[in-house]
């Protein structure tokens, strides 16, 4: 029985047992819905040890003050100890689903349709974690074996969606049963469904907000228009100051530890098969380009940092008009870094930014929940993600390319705090329309990410030596 063979014999329980995991609501940034995340953190874990895996347990994350939301472990021991250890990473929680109106089958009612599963979680990321659990069973069955060839480790969060704020803890506390030799992110895209690649880099992620408050009550704007600062103005005047004209972020210092992109990697990129239209098309129709001034539109996505108003309100925003100058003026704000930019400096430079811009009459306060993330890299020439390529190939049957993400995750923290390089294998699409109505996922390209999988375990037992050289 070769791998391509029992997945596809497997392929119709696989995705029945992904249907039902999908019909669970796991939305961590909604405490109204934490019961289901734990639910479906015991969903995976039942499912893990029916796979076969001999060690399943779900972690508690956070503190007795402050519970998190349970991460879900689980160990299959190679044969051989000298064999590489191999963690894969994904998570089990998912983003909430507004505007529900928009939505053409109910979210956490997976459908099928043209050969897409629909549902919340369909790609980001539930399909691509449980496509790991369907390729181990294929590398076994191809194998005839009852242990994988290399050490499997899983670590699949239920707090990524909402930034991961337990899992450098969890990562620190549980180091010793965590230890690997390369860890696996299954929580990516490809370039399209027929030139499959795999991503080297993901941006970091840092959010604030912004209060203004002018006057300590909403004031009739004939009494008092035009005589007193209004916070909306400000706010507008503070927002519309963080790029310039050629679209640069002006905060001081911000771009400070952002490296000049090689020209070796502007090659490669512009060799990349792009096309505006689709693009675009894929981008919610967008009318045209955006963004800094110099850089093509997968430059601007890939490696260049960004400074994102998400949200503003303030005053009345009602029916009819009201003639006030409204108290207060708020804004939630997203920065997308790269390089070796930090979160916590970016939060510190729009401080000082905002109180040097406030004038005399508003007080002004930045506030940051979350520590943030920073970008994650994997280099194109180290073993890991050469055979990790190598895996891909198998599956696809063709060459593999290099990409980069715009999205972020822990990725950074795992690479560091376990010491291990980075591989990203991974099957989603840009158009799966995560975070967004009707997310989907290309049923086809979910059993090709198992079969790269189970292709993974070959290629990276195959490395060996050179993978467990620094242990
Ligand atoms: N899987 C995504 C990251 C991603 C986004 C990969 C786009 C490929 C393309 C991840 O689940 C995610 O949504 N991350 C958040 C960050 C998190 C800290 C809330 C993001 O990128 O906004
Ligand atoms: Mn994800
Ligand atoms: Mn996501």
């Amino acid at each position: 029985m070769d791998v391509r063979q029992y997945v596809d014999d497997n392929a119709a329980e696989f995705f029945g047992a992904l249907s039902q995991w999908l019909t669970i609501p796991s939305i961590s940034a909604d405490p109204a819905r934490h019961g289901d995340v734990r639910r479906s953190a015991d969903w995976l874990a039942a499912h893990l040890r029916e796979t076969g895996f001999p060690v399943v347990e779900t972690w508690e994350t956070g503190t007795t003050a402050a519970p998190g939301l349970p991460a879900v472990f689980a160990h299959w021991p190679a044969a051989s100890l000298a064999a590489p250890v191999v963690l894969v990473y994904g998570h089990h929680d998912v983003q909430p689903v507004e505007p529900l109106a928009e939505w053409e089958s109910p979210p956490f009612e997976p459908a099928r349709r043209d050969g897409q599963l629909l549902a919340r979680g369909a790609s980001d990321d539930k399909g691509q974690v449980l496509f790991h659990a369907l390729g181990t069973r294929a590398a076994l069955a191809a194998a005839g074996a009852d242990a994988p060839p290399v050490t499997l480790k899983l670590l699949i969060e239920g707090e990524e969606e909402s930034g991961s704020p337990n899992f450098a803890g969890l990562l620190r506390e549980q180091a010793g049963r965590l230890a690997c030799d390369v860890v696996v992110i299954s929580d990516t895209t490809m370039w399209s469904a027929d030139v499959p690649s795999m991503c080297v880099g993901m941006r970091g992620l840092v959010e604030a907000e912004i209060h203004l408050r002018g006057p300590e009550r909403d004031l009739h704007s004939g009494s008092f228009g035009g005589a007193v600062p209004n916070p909306l103005h400000v706010l507008a005047d503070l927002l519309s100051g963080l790029h310039d004209d050629s679209g640069r972020v002006t905060l001081p210092g911000f771009y400070d530890s952002v490296l000049p992109l090689a020209r070796a990697e502007r090659e490669l990129i512009a060799r990349l098969p792009f096309d505006q239209k689709a693009w675009l098309a894929d981008a919610g129709n967008s009318g045209a380009p955006a963004g800094e001034a110099g850089y093509s539109t997968l430059e601007r996505v890939w490696t260049r940092p960004t400074a994102e108003v998400n949200g503003m309100w303030g005053g009345h925003t009602g029916p009819g008009g009201k003639t006030i100058i409204p108290a207060q003026a708020h804004a939630k704000l997203s920065f997308r870094l790269v390089a070796r930019q930090e979160p916590a400096k970016v939060v510190a430079a729009l401080q000082q930014y905002v109180r040097d811009a406030a004038p005399p009459g508003i007080e002004a306060a930045v506030t940051s929940s979350g520590h943030g993330v920073r970008p994650a890299f994997s280099p194109v020439d180290s073993v890991a993600v050469q055979a990790g390529r190598r895996a891909m190939q198998r599956a696809f049957g063709t060459e593999v390319l290099f990409t980069r993400e715009g999205g972020s995750g822990p990725e950074a923290d795992l690479a560091e705090i376990l010491g291990a390089p980075l591989v990203f294998v991974a099957v989603g699409l840009d158009s799966d329309r995560i975070h967004a109505p009707n997310e989907k996922a290309d049923m086809a390209l979910l059993l090709k990410g198992a079969q790269a999988a189970a292709y993974l375990w070959d290629e990276l037992a195959a490395a060996g030596a050179e993978l467990t050289a620094d242990r």
